[in-house]
């Protein structure tokens, strides 16, 4: 299958100049996504989630790597000349208050972008428009209404309806339910997997929660400090995952069983007093990212940075795979 998306060994820094290099918010991170297919990407706060979405919409330039996009190389090609991909590549962000104009009606908000391409007549718009809101799950009557007279659930629908208006073939969802409450919650994310299995739409669903993302995608990419850790089809990564890393974020994850809660608290916290205290520094390229924190930390994950192995239908960057690193626990 010939992927839609196409990231290469990508790398991002913030502030480089010809003195300085900057701060490496994405390192050499590849991935996949094909077409219809939804692509997870986690980690936590900082590790480079949100970097590596507006690096493929031209958002952030690029200081290494490349991006493709649907047989494209769109690797220094900025937003703004995206003429070429930019229906086909939508975005839906976090905040449903901050991402609507408003001081626009939602008519205006979704027509504007298909009557200013010049592709449709006013009335054909409209006709679209209404289809939409009625795909997003809402009522006609609200279109001519300003963002201020819906709810945060409400304003998400409206964010993917405009997402949709170009008939995208991927769809970049950067956190697309965080800010909303949990019934809201599901009640998005289940649009989000209707709208892609009625369209063949392709997801980059970025996320801090597993069991999230899980429930929308089909492969997960876990990243920590702007590098991959490990990636797998999604099902089998919640339930088995490979890197201390992933395992440390599954136990996290928040689940509505109180007891169960307790045992994966006890279990984060036996995970935290295992971490050894390394005397040796860990930061910089020749050590493991997560080496300060990993319960299986050995000195190997100091000294060397760990390839990435190819385990089933994993990949895993951990010295605990690689049968010549020395690691004491080498796992298959
Ligand atoms: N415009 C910017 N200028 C400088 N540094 C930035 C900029 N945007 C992000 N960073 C830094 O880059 C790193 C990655 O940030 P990014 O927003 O991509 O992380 P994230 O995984 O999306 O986090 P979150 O879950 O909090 O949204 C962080 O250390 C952040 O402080
Ligand atoms: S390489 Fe070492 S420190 Fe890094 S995740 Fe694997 S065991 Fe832990
Ligand atoms: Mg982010």
């Amino acid at each position: 299958m010939t992927a839609l998306l196409e990231v290469e060994n990508l790398s991002v820094h913030y502030g480089r100049s010809r003195r300085r290099p900057g701060h490496a918010a994405v390192d050499g991170v590849s991935l996949t996504v094909g077409p219809g297919e939804a692509v997870g990407l986690v980690g936590e706060s900082g590790s480079g989630k949100t970097t590596i979405g507006r690096a493929i919409l031209g958002l952030a330039a690029p200081t290494g790597g490349s991006l493709h996009f649907d047989g494209a190389d769109v690797t220094d090609v900025p937003a703004e000349k995206r003429a070429g991909q930019a229906a086909d590549l939508q975005v839906i962000f976090q905040d449903p208050y901050g991402s609507l104009n408003p001081s626009r009606t939602i008519r205006q908000i979704l027509t504007e972008p298909l009557t200013a391409r010049g592709a449709l007549t006013r009335e054909a718009a409209n006709q679209r428009v209404g289809r939409l809101l009625h795909q997003v799950g809402l009522p006609a009557d609200a279109l001519d209404r300003y963002p201020a007279a819906f709810s945060g659930g409400q304003r998400q629908r409206i964010a993917i309806a405009r997402a949709l208006t170009s008939e995208p073939k991927l769809v970049i969802c950067d956190e697309p339910v965080s800010a909303l409450d949990v019934s809201t919650q599901a009640q998005v994310l289940n649009l989000l997997a209707d709208l892609r299995s009625e369209l063949g739409l392709a997801y980059l669903f970025i996320g801090h929660n597993l069991a999230v993302v899980r429930n929308v995608c089909d492969r997960v990419v876990v990243l920590y400090e702007g590098r991959v850790m490990e990636s797998g089809p999604a099902a089998e990564l919640i339930v088995t995952p490979l890197h201390p890393y992933t395992r440390a974020l599954v136990a996290a994850a928040p689940v509505a069983d109180v007891a169960a809660q307790r045992l994966r608290r006890e279990a984060r916290r036996a995970t935290l007093a295992a971490a050894p205290d390394l005397s040796e520094p860990v930061a910089g390229s020749s050590s493991c990212p997560f080496a300060s924190r990993c319960p299986d930390a050995e000195t190997v994950c100091g000294l060397r940075r760990p390839r990435v192995f190819t385990v089933g239908a994993f990949t895993v960057a951990c010295h605990m795979y690689d049968r010549d690193s020395g690691h004491t626990q080498i796992r298959d």
